[in-house]
């Protein structure tokens, strides 16, 4: 780290220096470094003393290289970072060594810069790139843009020639609505117009460069918007699970209701968790990154946005970007690609390219496909619901990087104009529902039955023994009178939840449908048996919330060596070979009751036995006997 790193104070300024491939960008970098004594001791005398002993002539943009090289042997954390300070303050130049590179750092919000400044050659003017860059400032909402027409030294500090690419340059820019803040004549080799004004061109009346560079500002965090907190991880400390992530807007308080888009669970936070803090902490808001801690165990992950319940971001299937290009292989309407929004991943196909824009002449074209290098208007379509903002309302969940096998290929700002947002259908629906009364109750159904209904919840590992002992306690119940079904896992599977994999939040999904269903079911009169792994604690907490009273959680127990030596259907050879990703047990865990109804342990008590204990119990809970009288729930209503 060096001394600027350090600086305490005032607070820095990125920078990012865009144009034309040779129009001086790296020159301009070195002379910067130089200019405002920013280099390492010694630095360029070495580097001018190596060009002579190779006999090459000495270039600014050698500077560059070397510090390039100098922290590519450093491990540093951040390798896309230079700095240099003015007499106000730090600044990091966010480093372009490349298009490509340059705008997936930008796009990816690896590297954010509060300014730009676009470099345009005053003999050759403005080019294809410049375009081109200017465009992405306009399309990412830069507004701190000064223009250096460079390499004045070149055109004889021309006052003429510079008024003639100042127009060309301007012309551009107004068409799409960036209105650079200074327009500067410089010579970056020669130090003209850099760190302090040039005598060669008197008829310039303006700033320097670095004047213009202090008298932008940094970015203030959005703290005014509404709350955004991208989940990065969920942390477990025993029964404790910490939720981390970077506030990307807003401010979060202790005591707030959060809600988890896009499953829309909500809860409440009960602290807020920095390293090392003293206090308890109220508060904390967008830049920081703090763990929280909820009041419920909830269903959360990698990629959900906390928010606001009325202040929530958007919920879609379907969504408009601007975007550009950068893959070698063309953007296709039906080709599927996966998408990043802060920090969630989905799998988008591309539903329609709307337009396709010539950067050049801001020409709207028709076309089926997205070249290298173009910007279009493309419709995204992904199977799972996202939650996202436009761009104009949040530059961060507002964004998406485009990846086909694990490269960036594109990124794009989000437009959901006309678009629908789900959550707000969703509402409305659930305004106009209205529960309908049944002119039965569920003791009515009891008595013709002669038991109540109830729900007789197994959980275990694969292979403990729930399908075996499901379909035998159903048995036993149906031969004494009684109105039985078994919901089983590999059954429902096929069915009801044939959309749903092994993954975590489908899990969640699964055990979610199956407690409705089963809640449903003992409403309905039955005593439902469930045989589900349902490996998650917060999952059937969900169910029993579901089914209210009746809930009878049975914990199927067998050690995993004796699952794993059984394997009734071969999985868990599968799973360790890798056949099978995210097995319970394996590479999936598996979250044991804290305070199960029943325990039956398949691997010391013989089945019959097991079945006995489980059979028992439901004739206890669910027997006329324990039924209220007709009259008595007559009265209830
Ligand atoms: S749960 O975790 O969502 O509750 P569920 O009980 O529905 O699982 O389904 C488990 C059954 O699916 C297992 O008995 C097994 O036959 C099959 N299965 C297939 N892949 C997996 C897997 N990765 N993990 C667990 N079970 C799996």
């Amino acid at each position: 780290m060096t001394k600027l790193e350090q600086k305490a104070g005032a607070e820095k300024v990125g920078v990012v220096i865009v144009g034309h491939v040779d129009h001086g960008k790296s020159t301009l970098i070195g002379r910067l470094l130089n200019d405002t004594d920013s280099l390492m001791d010694g630095k360029l005398k070495e580097v001018q003393e190596s060009c002579k002993r190779r006999n090459v002539p000495f270039e600014w943009s050698f500077l560059l290289d070397a510090f390039q090289a100098e922290r590519d042997q450093a491990v540093t954390i951040d390798t896309t970072q230079i700095w240099f300070k003015s007499q106000k303050r730090p600044y990091v130049i966010i480093d372009a060594p490349g298009h490509r590179e340059f705008l997936k750092n930008m796009i990816s919000g690896a590297a954010f810069a509060d300014a730009a400044i676009l470099v345009v050659d005053a003999a050759e003017g403005v080019r294809e790139q410049t375009k081109r860059h200017a465009y992405i400032l306009h399309l990412l909402g830069l507004k701190q843009v000064v223009v250096a027409i460079n390499k004045m030294d070149a055109v004889a500090y021309d006052e003429k020639r510079f008024n003639e690419v100042k127009a060309e340059i301007t012309a551009y820019l107004s068409g799409i609505d960036v209105t650079p803040r200074q327009i500067i004549p410089i010579a970056a080799r020669e130090g003209d117009n850099i760190a302090k004004k040039s005598d060669k061109m008197p008829w310039y009346k303006g700033a320097s460069l670095l004047e213009q560079l202090d008298a932008f500002s940094p970015a203030a965090p959005p703290v005014e918007k509404p709350l955004r907190f991208p989940v990065q991880d969920v942390y477990r400390f025993d029964e404790r699970r910490i939720i981390v992530g970077r506030i990307a807007a807003g401010v979060l308080r202790k005591g707030d209701t959060l809600v988890f888009s896009p499953s829309s669970r909500s809860a409440k936070v009960v602290s807020i968790e920095k390293w090392n803090a003293a206090h308890d902490i109220l508060s904390a808001q967008a830049g920081e990154s703090v763990g929280i801690t909820l009041d419920q165990p909830i269903y959360a992950a990698r990629g959900d946005v906390a928010s606001h319940a009325d202040k929530a971001p958007m919920l879609t299937h379907d969504f408009r970007a601007n975007i550009f290009w950068l893959g070698k292989e063309p953007l296709r309407a039906g080709k599927r690609y996966k998408i990043k929004l802060a920090t969630s991943e989905a799998t988008v196909m591309v539903r329609s390219i709307d337009r396709v824009i010539d950067t050049g002449d801001l020409q709207r074209t028709e076309k089926d496909f997205v070249g290298v290098n173009e910007m279009a208007m493309v419709t995204f379509h992904s199977r799972e619901t996202v939650a996202l903002d436009p761009f104009a309302d949040n530059h961060e969940t507002g964004r998406a990087v485009i990846i086909e096998n694990q490269d960036v290929v594109g990124g794009g700002i989000i437009n959901m104009e006309g678009l629908a947002d789900l959550r707000q259908q969703r509402q409305a629906a659930q305004e106009n529902l209205h529960a309908v009364d049944h002119l039965l109750t569920r003791q009515d159904r009891a008595l013709r039955n002669g038991h109540r209904g109830m729900v007789v919840w197994l959980t275990g590992l694969s292979g403990a023994g729930k399908s075996t002992l499901a379909m035998r306690v159903e048995r036993a119940l149906h031969i004494k009178g009684m109105q039985t079904y078994v919901l089983d896992g590999d059954n429902v599977r096929r069915g009801l939840n044939a959309d749903l994999g092994f993954s975590a939040e489908d899990r969640s999904e699964n055990i979610r449908r199956i407690g409705e269903v089963a809640a449903l079911m003992a409403d309905a009169g039955l005593i439902v048996i469930t045989a589900f792994i349902s490996p998650f604690i917060v999952d059937r907490r969900a169910a029993r919330a579901a089914v209210k009273d009746g809930f009878h959680e049975v914990y199927v127990k067998a050690d995993l060596s004796t699952c794993e030596k059984r394997d009734p259907k071969g999985l868990y050879k599968k799973a360790r070979s890798g056949e099978i990703a995210e097995f319970t047990g394996i590479t999936s865990p598996y979250e044991p009751p804290e305070a199960p109804e029943i325990v039956v342990d398949t691997s010391a008590r013989g089945i019959d036995e097991c079945v006995g204990v489980i059979v028992e119990h439901v004739l206890e809970n669910a027997r006329a006997t324990t039924l209220e009288t007709r009259d008595e729930t007559r009265a209830e209503r």
